[in-house]
């Protein structure tokens, strides 16, 4: 683990040299671009995601950059999964340092006023509950460990505004920019600190059914400074900063990385 009393580098501070980090939603998207760029950083991890063998090839490419990966298949909406899968995590990377909290879901569009309670309930316990249930975990290692960890937590701008027919997904994401405030102020006394990321349009998977659509797709691109949507590794270096020592006295904040639309308003 990095010393924290050591002087370094400007740059060396953005380094994960030695640090255990656990990244959820890991088989794809931004979550395989955050664990990379994690591991390309110099951090060892914990890849996290329902199916395994999406998991596996990503834990081939961390290994080909050199660092270590466990890989530990989950369903983030199910809390004892996610107790016993963090525990697991810092038992065998030997401690932990990182959580980021990105698995999210977006199963369906439809009016917040029509939407059914299953759907509600699938959508916060993925969104919600699991990253509170997963930080309640790193917390009580971080605190037994004496460990100044960093939390990141994948919001949305959707999270800070609101996307009609996203509705409780927006709701989610807000509750997870609120979560992370709240443990900010919590646990900033033992020195964990906790963030969030609010991404725009990111050319993954989840966001198909809106980057395929031009009556979704062209306003939205439109509304950006930029012009654009983003590439899932367009966000993973705001994750290796949150998570590193170059954001030390950085906690309870989000960073927007939306190409500038909110900038246009
Ligand atoms: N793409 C965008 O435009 C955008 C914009 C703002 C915010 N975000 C947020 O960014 C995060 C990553 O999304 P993405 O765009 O990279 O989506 P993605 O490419 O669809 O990847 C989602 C990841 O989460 C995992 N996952 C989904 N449900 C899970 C569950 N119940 N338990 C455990 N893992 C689960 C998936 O793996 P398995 O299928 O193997 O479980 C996959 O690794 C999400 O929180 C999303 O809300 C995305």
């Amino acid at each position: 683990m990095g010393d924290d009393t050591t002087p370094r580098s400007a740059l060396g501070r953005f380094r994960l040299d030695g640090k255990r980090a656990i990244v959820t939603g890991a088989s794809r998207g931004i979550g395989r671009a955050i664990a990379l760029a994690m591991a390309e950083a110099g951090a060892d991890l914990a890849l996290v995601s329902r199916r395994r063998e999406g998991l596996l090839e990503v834990a081939r490419e961390v290994e080909a950059l050199g660092r270590r990966a466990i890989v530990l298949p989950c369903h983030v909406g199910r809390t004892d999964e996610v107790r016993s899968t963090v525990i697991e995590a810092a038992r065998e990377l030997g401690g932990l340092d990182v959580l980021v909290n990105n698995a999210g879901t977006n199963p369906l569009m439809t009016p917040l006023a029509e939407l059914g309670e299953r759907a509600w309930d699938k959508i916060f316990d993925v969104n919600l509950k699991g990253p509170f249930v997963a930080c309640q975990e790193a917390a009580r290692s971080f605190r037994a460990n004496g460990v100044a960890g960093s939390i990141v937590n994948v919001a949305s701008v959707g999270g800070l505004d609101v996307a009609p027919g996203l509705g409780a997904y927006c709701v989610s994401k807000a509750g997870l920019v609120s979560l992370t405030q709240v443990l900010a102020r919590e646990l900033g006394s033992i020195g964990v600190r906790a963030n969030a990321i609010a991404p725009g349009l990111v050319a993954t998977r989840m966001a198909e059914a809106l980057l395929t659509n031009p009556a979704i797709r062209d306003p939205a691109v439109a509304r950006a400074a930029l012009r654009r949507h983003a590439e899932p590794e367009e966000i993973a270096g705001a994750a290796v900063f949150l998570a590193s020592d170059a954001s030390s006295y950085m906690t309870g904040q989000t960073l927007v990385l939306d190409g500038g639309t909110f900038l246009l308003g």
